[in-house]
């Protein structure tokens, strides 16, 4: 089979305001969203440059002794600020195994008062390095880059599916937006083939993700192509009648282009016309190569409800994404299941002074 062509979105179609070029660049996401849950993104606005710069202070972090790297950690925070070890994520699906990883967490905009009181966790305090300020700067420039380019990318989501402009740009005003960078871990050579993953196969929880590109570094230190063609960023399409386990296609946008994917909360405010995209990050054959990456997750605001919206609503929508949920408690449960947040969270969620009446009845 001939591997499937993922369209590529033009922001500057939708910027244009021209409806033959609005009507293009909205045909490119219906397929790219619709069939393959991802897009290539063109026009995207991110400097590769500042990318290699985030990246380059990350690798300098990653060196670092361990007791530094741990004065980053924010498990209180359920990882979603600093830095995070690795064998600490789970992808969930994966049969346990945790990814072979180190990664750091940060928030691009200024976090809301009322939120933050509301959902502590998902909102906590940037945390830097203490000679981490030049990096920040260039960190947070990344994520705000990234992240304007997924609102360009939302509004044009919504216009594909006839929907008002600002359907899902509503959605994630003031959600708990976070950019995360990465490095994949070394392989020695008797771990090399084992069936090791960098990133275990699983889809984003949130409701786009945008991906600036990702290196390799070989043993050397030295950004390098990719050693072999198992090793890299494997995304599988949607399945179908005669292929239901879909196609792993190598994530490989054109030149210059960054990559966009389908989280879960966009795949069921849209009832599944969109869907969220099965990612992998596969360890090459070779031992001591090494990879940076960074993604950008943009979430709906934690007060929203998930549930397909009216436009999308039949008895299939319902059946497979029913009951309605709250995003906030979506992403708690979800936090829980791939190993970042307490088993103890969930129980916030419900009534948590049963107690009382107790106590009372002995009083
Ligand atoms: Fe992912």
């Amino acid at each position: 089979m001939s591997a499937p062509t993922i369209p590529t979105v033009d922001l500057e179609d939708l910027r244009s305001g021209d409806p033959t070029r609005v009507a293009a660049a909205c045909a490119a996401i219906r397929e790219a969203f619709g069939t393959y849950g991802l897009a290539y993104v063109k026009n995207h606005g991110v400097d590769p440059a500042a990318v290699e710069r985030t990246y380059d202070g990350f690798r300098r972090l990653t060196e670092k002794p361990l007791a530094e790297k741990e004065s980053l950690a924010r498990r209180d925070d359920w990882f979603q600020r600093g830095w995070t070890p690795p064998n600490t994520e789970i992808a969930v699906g994966a049969g346990g195994q945790p990814d072979f990883k180190e990664c750091y967490f940060a928030a691009p905009y200024e976090r809301d008062a009322e939120l933050s009181a509301q959902y502590p966790e998902l909102y906590p305090a940037n945390v830097w390095p203490d000679d981490g300020d030049a990096w920040a700067k260039e960190y947070v420039a990344m994520g705000r880059a990234l992240h304007e380019a997924g609102i360009e990318l939302l509004r044009g989501a919504a216009l594909a599916l006839d929907l008002p402009a600002a359907s899902f740009t509503d959605v994630i005003e003031g959600g708990a937006h976070v950019t995360r960078v990465l490095h994949y871990l070394a392989l020695a050579a008797e771990q090399t083939n084992k069936g090791i993953v960098w990133g275990e196969e699983h889809t984003d929880f949130n409701m786009l993700t945008l991906l600036p590109g990702g290196r390799f570094v070989n043993p050397e230190g030295k950004p390098s192509p990719k050693p072999d063609d198992k090793s890299g960023l494997f995304l599988r399409t949607r399945g179908t009648p005669s292929n239901p386990g879909g196609v792993q296609v190598r994530g490989r946008p054109p030149e210059g282009c960054i990559v966009a994917q389908i989280g879960q909360e966009l795949e069921i405010l849209t009832g599944g016309r969109f869907v969220a995209t099965p990612h992998v990050i596969t360890a090459p054959g070779v031992p001591n190569w090494t990879r940076d990456s960074s993604a950008h997750f943009v979430h709906a605001n934690p007060n929203r409800i998930l549930y397909p919206l009216p436009q999308f609503l039949d008895a299939n929508a319902r059946k497979a994404y029913g009951p309605p949920v709250l995003a906030g408690t979506y992403s708690i449960k979800t936090l829980v299941d791939i190993g970042l947040a307490p088993k103890t969270a969930i129980d916030k969620l419900g009534y948590r002074h049963y107690d009382r009446l107790e106590t009372q009845r002995r009083a």
